[in-house]
């Protein structure tokens, strides 16, 4: 916590303790007064310069003073982030813009950016010496907090919902996770979850409510800015369920902007499902609908209740950004475009920020005449089912006689 210069509510924007791992604002008492952590970026300026990062390792460590734990030598070794960023100009060209790029993110190493958080609250659960993590998840967390806490030695329970993918369910197994199907949806795990993690004492990992995680997901906009330095987007579109990763990839482009590595922050278009669009609605109305009750193809942003509304939506409107709706449609549409047109095979949460772009683009949010960058933050090898049932079969011939 060294550049941290304070912790605030997003709710009432008064300063909080550091709470041990998730925690929302004790004086709000709201389950959506979400934390944030501050930095003292005139401080960051004096070691984080250009010069400095081109000698640090090609991983999301070299922003250690924008995140809120200091690396050590073992995890600087956990590869996570500086995810390549690739031109598709037939990709463009299909969307209706000048120019897009994107951000595959798909490669991380347990092939979603949920790695970016997830190392960063495996490092801090143990500093504080937690004997345990946990997660709910719909996915992509949990084999990503499987994943890092089997780098560390550390061990995981993770809740998911009945309808996680079986391939997401396969890799925490894998990788030794102790897991617990809830015969319920995303929101009830996410409940359980919580209350066993304060029963037992264990570390919750669940990002919407555990400020420093939003700090790993910041990277993504960290690598943005730093990567496309001098040829800096317009726009940058990225799907959203909980609201962190939104929040935190403009939150990350903002202090660039203020460390002066960008002359200017990109706008954020945040993406969400048409069937599952709480955070659309919270941006245009500036609450909470009562209840959303669809349901996406997509299953990493099928979230009705999304903890982090408050952030994604203070983060994007402070880059003066927007929120678009995308139907299952338009995401299996994007999902085979990515693949036939840039060779990018992106899971449909993922392939969401690709459809909002062409969305986008025919609503005139976007300029055509813009140059975009589109993160895609799941692979699709994580929702095989979805892929074979939107890619065609194969064609069956006979071996040489
Ligand atoms: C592939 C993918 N994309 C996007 C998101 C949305 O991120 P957030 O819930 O932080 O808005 C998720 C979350 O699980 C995800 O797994």
């Amino acid at each position: 916590m060294r550049f941290v210069s304070r912790i605030s509510c997003v709710a009432c924007g008064k300063t909080a303790e550091a709470p041990a791992s998730a925690g929302t604002c004790p004086a709000c008492r709201d389950d959506f007064a979400i934390l944030d952590i501050e930095f003292d970026l005139a401080r960051v300026a004096k070691s984080m310069t250009p010069a400095a990062l081109t000698n640090r390792p090609l991983n999301h460590w070299r922003y250690h003073e924008l995140l809120p734990i200091e690396p050590d030598e073992e995890c600087f070794a956990w590869p996570v982030g500086w995810t390549p960023i690739m031109d598709t100009p037939r990709l463009a060209e299909w969307a209706g813009c000048r120019q897009l790029r994107v951000k595959d993110d798909g490669r991380n190493p347990t092939s979603s950016f949920k790695d970016r958080a997830s190392s960063v609250g495996v490092l801090h659960a143990l500093r504080r010496g937690a004997k345990r993590i946990a997660c709910a998840s719909t996915g992509n967390a949990a084999s990503s907090l499987a994943g890092y806490a089997a780098m560390a030695g550390l061990p995981a329970t993770i809740f998911v919902p009945q309808r996680a993918p079986e391939p997401k369910v396969a890799q925490l197994l894998i990788y030794g996770a102790d897991v617990r199907r809830v015969r319920g949806t995303y929101a009830q795990a996410y409940d359980l979850c919580t209350a066993e993690c304060t029963k037992n004492d264990w570390y919750n990992r669940n990002c919407a409510i555990n400020p420093y995680l939003v700090e790993g997901k910041k990277t993504c906009g960290l690598e943005i800015a730093e990567q496309t330095a001098g040829r800096e987007p317009d726009w940058v579109a990225v799907s959203v369920g909980d609201g962190c990763t939104v929040a935190g990839i403009a939150k990350g482009l903002l202090e660039m902007k203020e460390l002066g590595f960008i002359s200017r922050a990109p706008c954020v278009l945040g993406v969400q499902a048409a069937g599952m669009d709480p955070v659309a609605i919270a941006f245009e109305a500036g609450a909470l609908p009562k209840e959303v009750s669809g349901h996406t193809v997509a299953d990493s942003i099928d979230v009705p209740v999304p903890r982090n509304w408050r952030k994604a939506v203070k983060y994007v409107k402070a880059v003066k950004g927007a929120i678009v709706r995308v139907t299952d449609e338009e995401i299996t549409e994007a999902m085979k475009a990515a693949g036939r047109l840039a060779g990018v095979f992106a899971e449909p949460a993922a392939a969401a920020s690709i459809a909002g772009v062409k969305r986008a683009i025919a609503d005139g949010v976007i300029a055509r005449t813009a140059d975009v960058l589109a993160v895609v933050t799941g692979n699709g090898l994580k929702d095989i089912k979805t892929a074979m049932a939107i890619a065609g079969q194969p064609t069956e011939v006979d071996p040489l006689a």
